[in-house]
């Protein structure tokens, strides 16, 4: 078929092939904040995807899927093993996560990084139409930048990473530091969701490679870091993610929606206030932090079981990495505590499920929830909380944000607390569930003013309007 002029490169496809007990396979809407992101943006501006399917060694043709054009890239099982949960999720998943988990540095891993990088680089040059721009994602795919130069120097790429860069000393640590630099340094404009992770990448790039960047100053709506490499320019910058705003206020606002927020309530008993967690089962995302709150406020007699149920719903994720396995069995050992201690038959405090939940359900969940509870122990930027905020058109309910997620630069109107101090996580939970109406309506339509007006396609374009040959020199 015909080169693309826009691709969108990353490691995995918007949709995952799911194989069926009975051997026969589908299709499933993939886990995770860049997909639920991008998907929407790049459904309207008829781009390619290029990805890998999600499962391990299957060969597939390029394929049209919800009318976005798909490229799947091939994995091995032992790649997936070594690049996927290895190197991306065992080395840099951790290490860029403030090492919340101990990053592990293995060279066979990282051979296979390079590997994988390089089938993804090659499948990009594939795909893309002569002067094409190719917009590469996260921290799977580093390296892919250079490579992809060094075969299509014709390209405008672009490279955003949807996790925190972390601290200068903690990335000094990685025995591959310039490497990983370097590639990224292919891109024509590298991208991050805080001013912070621009400035650490700026003060690498001249640490480790002896590169000045030519201009300064990196912030959100102020001119982006430039980094001059012989006569091509690097833009660096900081580009806050979003979601579909206006997509999920309607969803929410939809009869079906009200009906199912209603049967919800119904489902756990009618209680006087509900308390919502929605994440990846991570151990970067503090569920039992927020668990733990609970029970110390049940304990404590601060919170009535009578009155208050909790639901936090867990999408399984990363499941053969040893450290999700033990955070797995952690949260589940103190949901079944609380429940043990303060339930009754037919009336458990805590619903839990290890499953992912389609976006209609999910926005129900949101529009149920009197308080919300994101609470990451480190988080690039969380786009859970966005989607509870514009669920609620009502004005309802009220949102506790840990302070080390992204969002927490933009929504200030939240209850903020450092997920590592229970006890200011314990008082953001009583005021947020005691709040006075006026007061939390005041709250959400401040949140909602931020949301609805910073949405995934202001994110996209602000990103590739500085991508723009123009801006470059
Ligand atoms: C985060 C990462 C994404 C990743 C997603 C789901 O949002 O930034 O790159 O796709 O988690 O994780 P998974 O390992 O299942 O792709």
């Amino acid at each position: 078929s015909d080169g693309a002029d826009f691709i969108v490169a990353a490691n995995r496809l918007p949709v995952d092939l799911e194989r069926l007990p009975d051997g026969t396979q589908r299709w499933k809407s993939s886990p995770g904040g860049l997909v639920s992101a991008l998907a929407p943006f790049l459904r309207s501006h008829s781009g390619a995807w290029v990805g890998w399917p999600g499962v391990p060694d299957v060969e597939l043709d390029e394929l049209t899927e919800d009318g976005l054009r798909l490229h799947p890239v091939s994995l091995t099982s032992t790649e997936v093993r070594d690049y996927y949960e290895g190197f991306s999720n065992g080395t840099l998943w951790p290490l860029y996560h403030d090492v919340v988990a101990t990053p592990v540095f293995d060279r066979g891993w990282w051979d296979t990084y390079v590997k994988v990088n390089h089938r993804f680089a090659e499948a990009c040059a594939k795909v893309a139409a002569p002067g094409a721009t190719v917009w590469i994602q996260d921290y799977q795919l580093q390296l892919v930048p250079s490579m992809l130069r060094d075969l299509r120097p014709d390209l405008r790429i672009g490279f955003f990473l949807h996790i925190p860069f972390p601290p200068t000393e903690l990335f000094m640590q990685l025995p591959w530091r310039a490497e990983i630099v370097r590639g990224l340094l292919g891109a024509d404009l590298v991208g991050f969701h805080r001013p912070g992770g621009a400035q650490n990448f700026l003060w690498l790039a001249r640490r480790l490679l002896g590169l000045e960047p030519t201009r300064g100053a990196v912030g959100v709506r102020t001119r982006p870091g430039v980094i001059q490499l012989g006569n091509r320019a690097v833009r660096v910058g900081a580009f806050p993610i979003s979601i579909d705003s206006a997509g999920l206020d309607a969803l929410a606002r939809k009869k079906e929606t009200v009906a199912r927020t209603q049967q919800v309530r119904a489902d756990l008993g009618n209680p006087k206030k509900i308390i919502l967690g929605v994440d990846r089962l991570d151990y970067t995302k503090g569920i039992d932090r927020r668990l733990y709150a609970l029970h110390e406020l049940l304990q404590e007699g601060k919170v009535d079981p009578d009155e208050v149920a909790m639901v936090q719903l867990a999408t399984p994720s990363r499941e053969r990495v040893e450290h999700y396995q033990r955070m797995r069995g952690e949260i589940e050992q103190i949901v079944s505590r609380i429940n043990g201690e303060f339930g009754r038959v037919g009336r458990p405090v805590v619903h839990y499920l290890h499953q992912s939940v389609g976006r209609a359900e999910l926005a129900a969940f949101f529009a149920a929830a009197d308080v919300m509870l994101v609470t990451p122990v480190r988080d690039g930027m969380n786009l859970v909380c966005k989607e509870y905020v514009a669920c609620r058109h009502d004005l309802g309910g009220a949102l506790v944000l840990s302070e080390f997620a992204g969002a927490a630069a933009e929504l200030t109107s939240s209850f903020l607390v450092n997920p590592h101090d229970l006890d200011g996580v314990k008082n953001a939970m009583l005021a947020a569930l005691t709040i006075d109406p006026a007061e939390g309506r005041r709250r959400m339509r401040a949140l909602r003013r931020q949301v609805l007006t910073h949405d995934v396609d202001r994110w996209a374009r602000s990103f590739l309007d500085a991508l723009e040959p123009e801006h470059g020199h």
